[in-house]
């Protein structure tokens, strides 16, 4: 514990480290990040995703999904572009990372189902030379690439749920919530990758071994669409600059910190939707800046 410390991350640090706009800035420099994410069977999960990162400070963001997904997202992202044609399954590998790199950061994987195309998704992204955020079906298809992403030279970050953390070790759910914080410093350390464990407690480790663990959220996050939402959070926060670790703990904080308002002021825990969440994150955000 000396030579890894781990902390608990409070307000505090967030109001200390929470990156505010910059006067001169502009939508090029507040970051460009695009989401590869959807498919017909779940449009919200990238729906959610968008709203995250939209409400993150992301200064442009395109949403690369299916054709007939884009009308259903698309009715409730007004400040996004779209980019059907990335997603059919003509462009090359080649193709695929040099379209990827126009971005300055990548979300991938929320509810793209776990199909061929996931995998040629996943090993484009892997590809390309910028920060990439892996979640959901994502890390499934990681499973695949795990040398790819070993000899990755940008960041990486993987948002498992001990579900998807036991998939990708191949160990028992049980075994990781046995020593959760040693799991994900091996695991961080051997493929040099930032690690947001979620859970009651959502552990970030970076590729140092460093980790900070996260209090804020509560049981009305126990649904299907939270974890959507916060790798939104996460893509806009590493669009924002500064040390990784800082915005991935900021980024989980400010999730449990909305679901937490929102619960005191308006909703219950048992009402609450994901939805709600991203429309509580605003006030998130005003306490800490
Ligand atoms: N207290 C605090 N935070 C919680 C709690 C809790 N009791 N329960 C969940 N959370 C938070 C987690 O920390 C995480 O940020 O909610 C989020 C849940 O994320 P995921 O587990 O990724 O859930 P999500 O993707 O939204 O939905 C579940 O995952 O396993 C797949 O197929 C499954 O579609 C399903 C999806
Ligand atoms: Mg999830």
């Amino acid at each position: 514990l000396k030579q890894y410390p781990t902390r608990v991350w409070r307000m505090e640090d967030v109001t200390e480290t929470l990156k505010g706009r910059d006067r001169l800035s502009h939508k090029g420099s507040n970051g460009r990040g695009i989401i590869i994410g959807g498919s017909v069977d779940m449009p919200g999960s990238v729906t959610l995703a968008a709203k995250g990162a939209l409400r993150s400070g992301v200064g442009l963001l395109t949403v690369a999904t299916y054709e007939s997904v884009v009308p259903i997202v698309a009715q409730h992202i007004t400040e996004a572009t779209y980019s059907p044609s990335i997603m059919s399954s003509n462009y090359t590998h080649e193709q695929l990372t040099s379209a990827f790199s126009q971005y300055d950061a990548l979300l991938i994987g929320m509810g793209l189902g776990r199909t061929q195309h996931t995998d040629q998704l996943i090993s484009a992204a892997l590809a390309s030379n910028l920060p990439i955020v892996i979640d959901a079906d994502g890390l499934f298809s990681l499973k695949k690439y795990l040398i790819e992403l070993k000899e990755r030279s940008a960041p990486t970050v993987l948002t498992p749920h001990p579900g998807e953390m036991a998939q990708l070790l191949n160990q028992t759910i049980e075994s990781i919530k046995k020593r959760p914080f040693e799991i994900c410093r091996e695991f961080a350390k051997t493929y040099g990758v930032y690690l947001v464990l979620k859970g009651v407690y959502t552990i970030v480790t970076d590729p140092d071994g460093n980790q900070t663990i996260n209090t804020t959220g509560n049981a009305g996050l126990a649904k299907g669409g939270s974890g959507d939402a916060l790798a939104g959070i996460i893509l806009g926060r590493v669009l924002q600059g500064g040390a990784l670790l800082t915005s991935l703990a900021n980024a989980c904080f400010l999730h449990g910190r909305a679901a937490d308002l929102s619960v005191r002021d308006h909703h219950s825990k048992t009402d609450l939707l994901a939805s709600d969440v991203v429309d509580y994150l605003p006030i998130a955000f005003r306490e800490c800046s």
